[in-house]
């Protein structure tokens, strides 16, 4: 069935035709416990009733309009999103790549409009991620990404994660944003310490430069507020979203602060699709059910649970796992060679399993948010079968 597919992923030998909760289905009717929830997408796990109505709902009325004229669910959607962070601004895409290309382009078109043409650079850091497109990717600055799509466009530098004085020496006068993910997830789960965050805010303040936090796969909760720089007290002037916004439909937004909210006027920058009615609806139903069910908080409990277990997890097998890292309910498990991530997660998987794997030979956990405790002691008790197998 996947023979038309290119094969741009090392898809599982398993086809998912149905869900429920933080269930997925296979084509055998086989039924696996999802602690990867479509890579931190579906964060109200799946087929939830608010979802379906929302989009049932809103494709009965509209699908799409464009964004040549208003319509509610996008203008409700923007509303939405600046009262919460406080944002001035939303400009809504189709991905996480979209959302950051965006904001990239906005830090240029800032400083252009500033006066200042030459403030061109985008900073970013060491084992972050931003996307596949080739802007996004000249901000990424891990090898096994760009190897091959060379040349990428300039104007990009790198500065160590969590490193103040290298982020003080390379934040000079040129730089026109600083973009980093409050949690870095595909590095392999690594948490932007708050004393750099802070001196990211100071320095891009000194220096006349906008502060971007990508928060692709670490937002809309995942780390318990809805946004992680919340944790920290950090506000950025761009923020980045996608992945759960809408729960599963494609959807991207940045957010933008009063200090760059005039930058983009009309023809500067534009998506068909960007927040199209019913990814938009599915996103306002996504934070209307965040509220009732009162996530953050359980976030905050479930995140307990989860380390404990994995702790206990990581004292059982010592030879095999290092001890878990990460925020909420963005865990990243450390796997000590020789052993591999891959192949635990292939017999996790075998034992009705799913989980991620992300850099540096880690076990990615990025359940829905709705996860029970249960669910999670089950989760612990298959992945150590799992070990048992692999190791
Ligand atoms: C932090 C971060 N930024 C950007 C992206 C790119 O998002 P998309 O795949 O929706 O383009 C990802 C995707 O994994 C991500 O984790």
């Amino acid at each position: 069935m996947s023979d038309a597919l290119l094969s741009t992923y090392d898809r599982a030998p398993i086809t998912i035709v149905s869900g429920h909760g933080c269930t997925l289905v296979d084509s055998d009717g086989r039924e696996y416990l999802d602690c990867i929830a479509g890579i931190a997408v579906c964060a109200l796990g799946h087929a939830h009733p608010a979802i379906a109505e929302a989009i049932e709902d809103q494709a009965r009325r509209l699908v799409h309009a464009s964004n040549l004229y208003s319509h509610e669910p996008s203008g409700m959607l923007a509303k939405e999103l600046t009262r919460r962070s406080g944002m001035s601004r939303a400009f809504f895409c189709n991905s996480g790549s979209e959302a950051n290309e965006a904001a990239m382009k906005l830090a240029r078109k800032w400083a252009f409009r500033n006066g200042e043409p030459r403030r061109s650079t985008i900073l970013s850091c060491t084992g972050g991620f931003h996307g596949r497109t080739l802007g996004a990717l000249a901000a990424t600055e891990n090898p096994k990404y760009r190897e091959g799509f060379a040349p990428l466009p300039a104007g990009f530098t790198f500065t160590a994660f969590n490193d103040v004085a290298e982020l003080d020496a390379k934040l000079d006068g040129r730089v026109a944003a600083f973009i980093v993910e409050p949690v870095q997830g595909e590095s392999g789960i690594h948490v932007a310490e708050a004393e750099f965050l802070r001196a990211a805010r100071r320095l891009c303040d000194e220096r006349g430069a906008l502060l971007i936090f990508d928060e692709i796969q670490c937002g809309m909760g995942r780390t318990g507020p809805l946004f992680a720089y919340e944790n920290a007290g950090v506000r950025p002037d761009v923020v980045t979203m996608a992945k759960a916004l809408a729960n599963g439909l494609p959807i991207g937004a940045m957010l933008v602060n009063e200090r760059a909210a005039e930058t983009f006027q009309p023809g500067d920058h534009g998506s068909t699709f960007g927040g199209s009615a019913v990814p938009a609806a599915a996103a306002l139903a996504h934070l209307r059910v965040r509220d009732e069910l009162q996530l953050e908080g359980r976030v905050r409990e479930r995140s307990v649970t989860l380390f404990s277990l994995l702790r206990e997890l990581a004292a059982r097998h010592e030879r095999v796992l290092g001890q878990p890292r990460g925020l909420g309910l963005l865990i990243g498990l450390p796997v000590r060679e020789p052993f591999q991530a891959k192949a635990i997660q292939r017999a996790a998987r075998e034992s009705g399993l799913l989980i991620g794997t992300a850099g540096g030979n880690t076990l990615r956990f990025a359940p829905p948010l709705i996860i029970e405790d249960e669910e999670l002691r089950r989760a612990c008790s298959l992945l150590d079968a799992a070990l048992a197998t692999a190791a």
